[in-house]
This record gives C-alpha cells, structure tokens and sequence, in this order.
C-alpha cells in the first residue's frame, strides 16, 4: 500500500506456483510420453550373438535372434517403434548388402515383423555401412582428381535399398546419406513398386557432426579417406537446414528430422514452427556416449540429466525422439 491507501502494482512472485509438488504438477508445460520414443539396434550376421559397443554402454550388435528378442522387449515397455541399421557380412564399392534381398536389414526385418507386427519397424537407408570405403555413396573422380560421392549414381542405390525394406516389411523408410533428391528419388520408387503408403522419414538436417564418433564403432562404417562434408552441413548453417528440410517436403518427406540433437534445438525449434511437419530428432551415440561416461564417473545422476533432455526436445518442438535411452525412459515413465 501507498501512503495514500492506493495498492501498488504487486511485486512478481512466480515462486507461488513452485511451492508444492501438486502446484507444480498443475502447471508443468511440457511433458515426456513413451509415445514419442525410437530406439536404434544394430544387426549382425550370426546366431545368439550380442556384441557390447565399447562406447555405448547397453548397446551391443545383436544376431536377428538376439534383436527379435530384444524388439519383443522393446514392445512390452510400450515403445512404438525401433530403427534398424545393418553390420553386413561384406562390405564392396557398390554396397551391395544395401539393398540385397537377403541383406542383413532385410532379413532383421522380416524377422521382427514376424515376431512383434505391432512394432513400428523404421529402416535406416544409407550406404555407409556396406561401401568398403565407408562413404554414403558411390565414390568417383572428380575433375580436379579428388574423390567425391557421385550424388546421382548413388540416388539408385538409395532407391533399390528402400525398396528392398519395403519389401522386407519396413513401416518406414528413412534415409540418411544427404544426397541432393533422395528423397524424389527414393519416393518415384515406392510409388512405382507398390509401396504409396510407406512413409519417408528424411534425416532432413543432418550436419557433420563430432558427436557421431561411438555410432562408427558400433556400425564399423568410419570413412576410410576424407570426411563427409560435402554431403552432410556445416554445423554453422541454420538457413540452410530450413531449405534443406523445405526441399525434403517438397520431395515427399512424411517426417523430417534435425540431427544431432543436443547441439541444434534451436534447428528443432525453427523447423517445427515453421513447416508444422511431424519432426524427429536424433539424440546421438556421442551424446549418449558423453553422459555414460561422467554418470559412471559419478559426476552426473543419469536419470536426472536424461528426463532433463528429453523433455527439452518436447519443450523445442520434437514429435519424435530416436534415443538409446529408449527402454530406460520408458522404465522410469513407468515407474
Ligand atoms: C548413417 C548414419 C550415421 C548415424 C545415423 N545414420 C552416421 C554418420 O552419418 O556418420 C549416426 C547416429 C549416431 O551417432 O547415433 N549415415
């Protein structure tokens, strides 16, 4: 009160509304549901292997045996669907294994929908995995004599491996090699072969980015020479990543995704207000890899951090979190 009885304009208290849990239950604006969840498995040829992935605690490249049970786990926490990537047998120039009728992916998928058809089986359509050389596409001369992935010949194989897991049962197919007009591309095949109703999921803003390092190990697909820089973006560009997310669309794109996760909210955040598409981001192995290691050091709680971070992508505008947290998310949600 003023001295002359008049109430002053009162002073801001927002502590009101933090003061109990129930005040604070009722007036939370973001929240995390098992709902938004993809968890990444790697497959391998063999039979009752689990290999652990050094770098990503909880992770192991499994046998087709090992993933249906992994996936039947996956079901039974409630996560709706899992992205596939593939450890070939052989690697070649062409990436054969990409897109080979019994590839490893190919196989894997057809064993899980076998097993658990309610889980949503998403397809990482890349070649990085099956080149010998390591590099997302096929590898040629330029006319300056430097190698470069030739953006055009590579389009086809991008085209055949996603048939190839329609074919095999994929629910979605999502590439992720940055080729210009995959997506086209990739969308003219399906269409041609009977597959109108496959969803394409683009790695849509995908950037060269450090934290993939763990992800090499597990998928033995580091680049032998070079680097991918003339296909993935510079972690500088954020008008770019808007055009190169427009241009998904504009091909077809059913989803698109910002990738890596942590680095590029602000990317999550500008692509969902400004095309309202549903928009995926993918929590990366380094990222993963980054907070394994100091929760083992004791230096941070896990669960803490993790629920923080996922509830960040919600509150930035992601519908969709790839995550190798997913499992433990959806323990803790549950519990
Ligand atoms: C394949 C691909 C990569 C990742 C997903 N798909 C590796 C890369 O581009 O080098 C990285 C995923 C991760 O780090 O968790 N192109």
């Amino acid at each position: 009160m003023s001295d002359f009885g008049i109430p002053q304009f009162p002073v801001a208290r927002p502590r009101r509304l933090r003061a109990t849990p129930a005040l604070r239950r009722l007036v939370r604006e973001t929240r995390v549901s098992t709902d938004h969840l993809v968890m990444p498995l790697f497959a391998r040829p063999g039979k009752g292997v689990r290999r652990p992935i050094a770098s990503m605690p909880g992770n192991f490249q499994l046998s087709v045996d090992e993933l249906v049970k992994e996936a039947r786990e996956i079901h039974k926490l409630g996560v709706p669907a899992i992205l596939l990537f593939g450890i070939p047998d052989k690697k070649d120039a062409k990436a054969s294994g990409a897109y080979a009728k019994h590839g490893i992916v190919q196989t894997a998928v057809r064993a899980v929908k076998d097993a658990v058809p309610e889980l949503l089986v998403i397809t990482d359509v890349c070649n990085c995995e099956y080149t010998s050389h390591g590099h997302c596409g096929i590898v040629h001369k330029r006319r300056d004599g430097t190698l470069d992935v030739d953006n055009d010949a590579t389009l086809e194989l991008l085209a055949k491996s996603a048939v190839s897991h329609a074919k095999a049962g994929a629910d979605i197919v999502a590439p992720s090699d940055m080729m210009d007009g995959r997506v086209a591309a990739i969308r003219r095949a399906l269409d041609k072969t009977g597959f109108e109703q496959t969803p394409i999921l683009s790695y849509a803003a995908k950037f060269a980015s450090g934290f993939y390092g763990p992800f090499r190990d597990a998928a033995e697909s580091p680049p032998q020479f070079g680097d991918r820089r003339t296909y993935q973006m510079h972690y500088a560009n954020g008008d770019e990543a808007l055009r190169e997310v427009a241009l998904d669309i504009a091909e077809g794109a059913d989803i698109v995704m910002v990738k890596p996760a942590l680095a590029y909210l602000d990317l999550v955040r500008r692509v969902k207000e400004r095309f309202g598409m549903p928009t995926a981001v993918y929590n990366v192995s380094g990222e993963f890899a980054m907070v394994k290691a100091a929760a083992k050091n004791g230096w941070l709680d896990e669960r803490t951090v993790v629920m923080e971070t996922m509830t960040a992508f919600r509150r930035a505008g992601a519908d969709i979190i790839i995550t190798y947290w997913a499992k433990d998310v959806a323990r803790w949600l549950a519990a």
